[in-house]
Formats: structure tokens, C-alpha cells, sequence
């Protein structure tokens, strides 16, 4: 297996909430050298600097400051949440059996969850007496189940069924003897009085590569951990361009990024400005130069289903990037963003496809337009083909996260200047 796709799936196993996908990146930020910033200390940046700061321990920002002349931002946003099952505040429920009250978070398929082995994994915040401090958490065991309705006790089941999210997907975590264990043993993990906690779901399938050649991956979360994991990785693989390259990855995506540390909030916004503040650059300048890419995975070509998909714009698995049009601008990419994504994989001798939805069915949103509200600058949207968006389980292609990494990386070893509206040099 090449090297990358070994990190890969070792990151997408370790990943099992939306804090350990951050922390997973931040400790590799740490391991190249890279200085914690904090938003409530004044910024001294050197040239030639490596910073990452972290808001509400689920959204990250990393950037480099070049030695030379910076003439704009190049970057890259995609998040680290997934749809998944939030453990209620009091969640815990006794009757014959020990339940954990769940509620959704995000649109997820639910059947998929269902008759397979789950865990919690997250934060909790705990008193100490330094004050309150979170700290991350993973039951990290064969932990609870929820289990189907037999067949003959729902004779319909194969024709359709109407999940109810109160009812149908309560896991059972042990017998009625079980009581009071869960939160007893995270107290015990996290060391204090859990005073407030953050924890979800996870799956305890670890990922796979499969297929006739090995072709394909599965993992939870590759919607959209694979993107921020190959941005990461094709950020601290880039050499020195003109523009100082930038890596966003943000929370609160599935449940439209309104969060003090979502892609609607001031994080990126307040980040360009301090940056540009400490080295005096005027940002409406460097902000004429930049470029965002917003990656976040896109649906592939269906086997069985190849009438969803929009006949001319369907990305297939393996075929490379999607670039991700909509008139409507549920996707930021334009005419003059798309080229200039073509030309940078042309450059990386990577491959581009193009996906569009099929104009009757809706397809889903993502944060490129919701970051373009807060900083307003050239973006495009791509994403790695995929099937299975939003099941707790995706399968999307070992070439095309290679594509992806090399792409980024080519990205943000490049200069983009904006030399007048509607014309980019790029070298
Ligand atoms: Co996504």
C-alpha cells in the first residue's frame, strides 16, 4: 500500500469525533514544527514562521509566512465534522435494558448504523483546580449496539421504512445492572466531575482498502476528513510560492456552520486580519490575490443507480478531482475559478472531472459560499468522488486522494497574481 494511504486510513481510524479529527492534525502540525497561536494573546510573526491556532477544539487554521514578498492568500477549507448520533446531556436511559439517549446531528442514512458495533468518542469538561478543562475522551471498546427489528416482527421491512429518530436508533448499552456506568467511566477516563461534555457515535469498522485492484477505500467520516487530511498533507508537502499559504479545516459544516468556530463565524476573517496586521500587509490587497479552494467530497456515479446522476457532469471513482458546479451558487466555483483549478492540475498532472446534480434533484450545500459571506475572495469547489454520502460507513478511491494531495500541494507552491478583473498569472 503507498505510504499515503497507509496515513490515511491510520488518521481516519484515529479520527473518531470531530475533536480527535482536529487534534490528529494539530499533532502533526506540532511534529513539523508549528507554533500554537492563541486568539487571546497578541501575534508576533517571523518570516519564514509556521503558525496553527484551534477554536473550540474543532476548527483548525494553519498557515506559513514566506520568507519574501507576499501577495496574497492561497487556501484550502473543508471540515472535520460528520453526521453522526450526539449523546444527550442526560444520556442515559433505564428501563428493562440501559440505553443512550441520542439525537442526530446532521443529515445522516440511518439503516447503516444499525447490527454493527458502536463506541462514543468526544470531550468532556471537567472540574479541576486550575478551573474547568476539557479533555478529550474515547470509550474506545465494543460499546453498544442498536439492534433491528426482526423480520417477523416487521414483515414490511424490505419495502421501506420510516426510521424514527426517537424511537428506532436508542443503542443498547448494557442491562438494567449497567446503570450509571457510562459517565462513571468517563469521570474515571477524564480524571474530574464532568461539569458539561461533546460526545457522538462512532462505528468501530476501521478503514479498508478494497476492491479487484485495490482500487477502492472505506472509512467513516471520508466526507469530509479525506479532503482536510489531503489538504493537510498537500499544505506541509508545498514549497514557498508568493502567497501565504493558509489550511482551514471547520466544524459545524453538517449543520450549516453557524458556531463561534464554524465557517460562518469570524474565525477565518479574524485569522487574515491579525496576519496581515502583524507583518503590515494591507489585507484588501491580499485579498484581490487569493484563492480558496473549498474540498468537500462529491457524489460519484451510482453502479446501480446511474439515472441520479446529471449524464454529462458524473464524476466516477478513480476518474480524478471533482470540480462542483450550481448556477445557484450552492457551489462557489465560476468560470474563471475552474480555470484557474484546471490549470493548477494540469500543472500537477493530475486529473479534473466536473460534477453538476441532475437539475431535478436539489444535491446538497457546503461552506465555500458560507466562508465567502465572512472573506470574500476567488473560490472554487471540488471534491473526491464518493458513494454512500452520509452513511456511517463511505467508499470513495485510493487514486483520486493521491490526486488530491498532489494537486494541493501544487496549489500552494504556486503564485496567483490577479493582474486586472478576469485575468490571473500563474506560476
Ligand atoms: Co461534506
Amino acid at each position: 500500500m503507498e505510504q499515503s494511504i497507509k496515513k490515511l486510513t491510520a488518521y481516519l481510524n484515529s479520527a473518531r469525533s470531530v475533536f480527535h479529527a482536529v487534534a490528529g492534525l494539530a499533532a502533526q502540525l506540532e511534529g513539523e514544527g508549528y507554533t500554537l497561536l492563541s486568539e487571546g494573546q497578541p501575534w508576533q510573526l517571523e518570516k519564514g514562521g509556521k503558525y496553527y491556532l484551534t477554536r473550540g477544539g474543532s476548527s483548525l487554521i494553519a498557515f506559513r509566512v514566506p520568507k519574501g514578498e507576499a501577495l496574497g492568500f492561497a487556501m484550502t477549507a473543508s471540515h472535520s465534522d460528520r453526521p453522526t448520533f450526539k449523546v444527550k446531556e442526560n444520556g442515559e436511559l433505564v428501563s428493562a435494558y440501559t440505553r443512550l439517549a441520542v439525537e442526530r446531528y446532521g443529515g445522516m442514512l440511518i439503516a447503516p448504523w444499525l447490527d454493527r458495533p458502536l463506541s462514543v468518542a468526544g470531550r468532556v469538561v471537567v472540574k479541576t483546580p486550575q478551573g474547568i478543562q476539557s479533555r478529550l475522551v474515547d470509550m474506545d471498546q465494543d460499546l453498544a449496539m442498536i439492534p433491528n427489528v426482526a423480520i417477523h416482527m416487521n414483515r414490511q421491512a424490505n419495502e421501506g421504512y420510516k426510521w424514527n429518530p426517537a424511537t428506532d436508533v436508542l443503542p443498547l448499552l448494557g442491562t438494567k445492572q449497567s446503570a450509571g456506568k457510562f459517565f462513571a467511566s468517563l469521570e474515571n477516563q477524564a480524571g474530574g466531575q464532568i461539569l458539561g461534555h461533546d460526545l457522538t457515535l462512532y462505528v468501530r469498522e476501521s478503514a479498508r482498502v478494497w476492491g479487484m485492484d485495490s482500487e477502492f477505500i472505506s472509512a467513516p467520516a471520508l466526507d469530509d476528513l479525506q479532503c482536510a487530511f489531503g489538504c493537510a498533507q498537500g499544505f506541509l508537502n508545498a514549497g514557498e510560492s508568493g502567497n501565504i499559504p493558509v489550511l482551514c479545516v471547520f466544524d459545524s459544516e453538517e449543520v450549516g456552520s453557524g458556531s463561534l468556530q464554524g465557517a460562518a463565524s469570524d474565525l477565518l476573517e479574524a485569522t487574515l486580519s491579525r496576519v496581515c496586521e502583524a507583518l503590515r500587509l494591507d489585507k484588501r490587497i491580499m485579498l484581490s490575490h487569493s484563492f480558496l479552494i473549498s474540498a468537500d467530497n462529491a457524489h460519484a456515479l451510482h453502479p446501480n443507480h446511474p439515472e441520479l446522476a446529471d449524464s454529462a457532469n458524473a464524476p466516477v471513482l478513480g476518474g480524478g478531482i471533482a470540480i462542483k458546479f450550481n448556477a445557484n451558487q450552492k457551489y462557489t466555483s465560476s468560470g474563471m475559478s475552474a480555470a484557474v483549478m484546471r490549470a493548477v492540475c494540469q500543472k500537477a498532472g493530475v486529473s479534473a472531472q466536473t460534477y453538476c446534480n441532475r437539475a431535478d434533484i436539489p444535491g446538497g450545500s457546503t461552506l465555500g459560499n458560507i466562508s465567502l459571506s465572512q472573506v470574500s475572495v476567488l473560490s472554487v469547489d471540488i471534491g473526491l468522488p464518493q458513494l454512500a454520502m452520509h452513511s456511517c460507513y463511505e467508499t470513495a478511491a485510493v487514486a483520486d486522494y493521491l490526486a488530491l494531495e498532489k494537486a494541493i500541494a501544487c496549489f500552494y507552491s504556486t503564485t496567483l497574481r490577479q493582474t486586472a478583473d478576469g485575468a490571473i498569472t500563474i506560476d
